[in-house]
Order: structure tokens, then sequence, then C-alpha cells
């Protein structure tokens, strides 16, 4: 199967796995697995915005970082800028928070709530260099589309 194949495949899944779901826990839980399963990376997680940090959400991988304050690390810097990033070297990204040794590329999408507000970011790590590329990006990025909705808290 092709990458582009397997990301489609991927993205339904993700699609059925949220329909009809609105809890944030389980959502986050069940995408991550089938982000960490399909793909085989290194670490794939949600962390989620808690005031002006990022705390640590449902993942798959090996312990990491609770906190990570706005503009620190790639996450930090994702959250600040709302967009996506892609890091072909960590060590080479000013400030990167090395929260396993063995990463050595990464990527960060943020979750966006209907008002535009960043919900979320999802951030998935590799131990090799320069793994994600425009493909990568373009799935993940539809992957957080469909999960910001069912992360969202309901309006007062
Ligand atoms: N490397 C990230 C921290 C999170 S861990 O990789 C799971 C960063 O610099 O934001």
């Amino acid at each position: 199967m092709t990458k582009e194949q397997t990301y489609a495949l991927l993205v339904e899944q993700v699609r059925s796995l949220v329909q009809g779901e609105d809890d944030p826990v389980s959502v986050m839980a069940n995408v991550a697995a089938a982000i960490h399963t399909t793909l085989g990376f290194w670490w794939t997680g949600f962390y989620v915005v808690r005031g002006d940090e990022l705390r640590l959400g449902p993942f798959q991988g090996p312990v990491a970082c609770t906190r990570i304050e706005r503009g620190r690390g790639v996450c930090g810097t994702a959250l600040e800028r709302g967009s996506t990033i892609v890091v072909p070297d960590v060590e080479q990204f000013p400030g990167h928070i090395a929260c396993s040794s063995e990463s050595r590329s990464e990527i960060v999408v943020p979750l966006r709530g209907s008002d535009g507000r960043v919900l979320a970011v999802l951030d998935i790590d590799s131990r090799q260099l320069a793994t994600f590329d425009d493909t990568d990006r373009r799935h993940l990025e539809a992957i957080a589309s469909i999960v910001a909705p069912a992360i969202e808290p309901p309006r007062q």
C-alpha cells in the first residue's frame, strides 16, 4: 500500500471512531491508538490547551512531559503560531523539548475550535530523521479537523 492509501484508510477509520462520540478523552485516546498502530511511529499523542500551557493528553508510546508552556518547544510554538510545524531534525529546532532522547524528527498539528482557537495539538515523533513530509501534513491536518469538533467544550 502507498502512503497515500494508508492515510486514506486511516482518515476513514478516524472518521468512524469519532462519529457520534463527544467525550474528549475517549476520542483522543482512540485516535492516538489508530494513528500509532497504523503508522508505527515512536510517539503519538495529544497535548490539550489549559490556560496558557499545554497538558499531556491521551497518547501511545513512552512517558512524556506533562506540561509545556505556550511558545516553548515544538508543541508550544505550534500553539502560539496556530499552524502545523514539521521538524526534520529536532536538534536543529531551537528550544526543542526532548521528552525522549530517541526522537529525531517530529510533526505537530494544531486542532482548532469553531472560533478558531487552538484546543489541542497532535504531536507525532519518529526515531528517524526527516520522517514527515507534505503527505503526512495534509492527512494529519484532515484528521485534526475531524477530531477538533469532538473535543470542543460545550458552549455556555
Ligand atoms: N518534543 C516536543 C515535546 C513533546 S514530546 O516530543 C512527546 C516539543 O518540543 O514540543
